[in-house]
C-alpha cells in the first residue's frame, strides 16, 4: 500500500467525492424552503440519507477488506474511495444539519462522525508514510531475512561460546533464549526490547534485564579484562563483535515491530468510533421519527 492508493486510476474517486459535494452545494444554494435550512426539510432528509447510506457504506469496508473471494473491485479501490468519499461527508452533513448544532444526540452523532474522519486522516498518514520507512528501516529486506541474520549470528555465536568454556556457552544460550522483543502490542509500540541474560556473579547465576545486548556487552568485557591468554580474549572480542551486530538487528527489528505496532493501534481508534458512530447515528434517526 502506497502513494498510488491516493492517485488510484487518476484519482477517479476524488472527482466522484468532488461531485457529490458539488451537487450537494448547489441543491442546498438552490433549495428554499420555507424556514431555515435543517436536517427536517425535504433537501435535509435527502442529504441526511445520503449521508447515513455513505457511513454504512464506509463502515461495510472492515468486511469487504477481509472477503478476499470477493469479486467486487479491488481492495485498493476501495480504500481509495474510501478515503475521498469520507471526506465528502463532512460537508454532506453539514449541509444536511443546516449549520445548525444543539447540545443533542444529533450533534452527538457529528462529533463522533468528525472523530472517525479525523483518525482516519491519521490513518492514511501513517499509511503513507510508513511502508517506505519499514524498508528504508530494513534496507530493503523482508523481516524474514533479518531474523534469518538474527539466527545465524546466534548459531556463530553458539559456536565460538562452545571454544570459550561451559559458563560461556551457558551465557550465550541463556541470551539467546531469552532475546525477546516486547511481547505485547503495548510494548512494540512503545519499542521496548524486554530480553534477558543469565549471568554468573560471584558463583550466582542472576537474571539480567538485557536491552539492547547491553547487559551482555558489559559482562564480556569484563571477562576479556580478566583474562590473559591471548587465544581466550580473541575469541571473546569476536563474540563481542557478533553481539554487536545482533545489538544493530535486534534494534532495526525494533523500529519495524514498532511500525506495525502503530497501524494495528490505529485500527483499535478508527474501528472502535466507527460503531460507536453507527450507535449514535441510529439514536439520531430513530429519535428524529418518533418526535416527528
Ligand atoms: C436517514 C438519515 C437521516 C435522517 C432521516 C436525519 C434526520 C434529521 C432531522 C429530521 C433533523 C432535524 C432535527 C431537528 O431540527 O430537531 C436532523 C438534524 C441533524 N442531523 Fe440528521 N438525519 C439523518 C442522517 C444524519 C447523519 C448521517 C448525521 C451525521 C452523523 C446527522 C446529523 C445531524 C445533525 C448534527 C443535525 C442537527 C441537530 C441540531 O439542529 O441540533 N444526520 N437530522
Ligand atoms: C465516517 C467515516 C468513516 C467510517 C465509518 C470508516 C470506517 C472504517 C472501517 C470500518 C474500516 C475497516 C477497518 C478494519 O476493520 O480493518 C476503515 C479502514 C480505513 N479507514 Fe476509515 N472510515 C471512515 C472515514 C475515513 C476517512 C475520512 C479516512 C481517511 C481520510 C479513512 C481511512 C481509513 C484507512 C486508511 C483504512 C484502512 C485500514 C486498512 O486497510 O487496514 N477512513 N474505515
Amino acid at each position: 500500500m502506497h502513494e498510488s492508493l491516493l492517485v488510484f486510476r487518476k484519482r477517479f474517486y476524488l472527482w466522484v467525492a468532488l461531485l457529490l459535494v458539488a451537487v450537494s452545494v448547489a441543491a442546498y444554494w438552490y433549495h428554499d424552503p420555507q424556514e431555515p435550512p435543517n436536517g427536517g426539510t425535504l433537501l435535509g432528509y435527502t442529504l441526511g440519507t445520503v449521508g447515513a447510506l455513505l457511513i454504512v457504506w464506509l463502515a461495510w469496508f472492515g468486511v469487504r477488506k477481509r472477503s478476499y473471494a470477493s469479486t467486487l473491485g479491488t481492495v485498493q479501490g476501495w480504500l481509495s474511495a474510501h478515503i475521498y468519499l469520507g471526506l465528502a461527508l463532512i460537508v454532506v452533513v453539514l449541509l444536511h444539519a443546516g449549520f445548525q448544532f444543539g447540545w443533542n444526540v444529533h450533534t452527538l452523532a457529528f462529533v463522533i462522525m468528525t472523530l472517525v474522519i479525523i483518525s482516519g486522516v491519521f490513518g492514511v498518514i501513517v499509511y503513507l508514510r510508513y511502508p517506505e520507512r519499514m524498508s528504508r528501516n530494513r534496507g530493503g529486506a523482508p523481516r524474514s531475512e533479518l531474523i534469518d541474520e538474527l539466527e545465524d549470528i546466534d548459531r556463530r555465536s553458539l559456536r565460538v561460546a562452545e571454544s570459550l568454556g561451559a559458563d560461556f556457552h551457558e551465557f550465550v544460550a541463556s541470551g539467546v533464549q531469552r532475546t525477546q522483543l516486547g511481547p505485547t502490542l503495548w510494548k512494540r509500540f512503545r519499542g521496548r526490547d524486554s530480553s534477558q541474560i543469565l549471568l554468573r556473579q560471584g558463583g550466582e547465576t542472576v537474571i539480567t534485564a538485557n536491552a539492547g545486548q547491553e547487559a551482555a556487552l558489559d559482562w564480556l568485557a569484563e571477562q576479556q579484562s580478566m583474562s590473559g591468554d591471548a587465544e581466550t580474549v580473541s575469541a571473546i572480542s569476536e563474540l563481542s563483535a557478533l553481539i554487536g551486530n545482533k545489538r544493530k538487528l535486534l534494534r532495526q527489528l525494533g523500529a519495524d515491530l514498532k511500525l506495525q505496532a502503530t497501524l494495528e493501534i490505529w485500527l483499535y481508534v478508527h474501528v472502535p468510533l466507527t460503531v460507536a458512530l453507527l450507535g449514535a447515528l441510529l439514536v439520531h434517526i430513530v429519535t428524529v421519527f418518533l418526535y416527528w
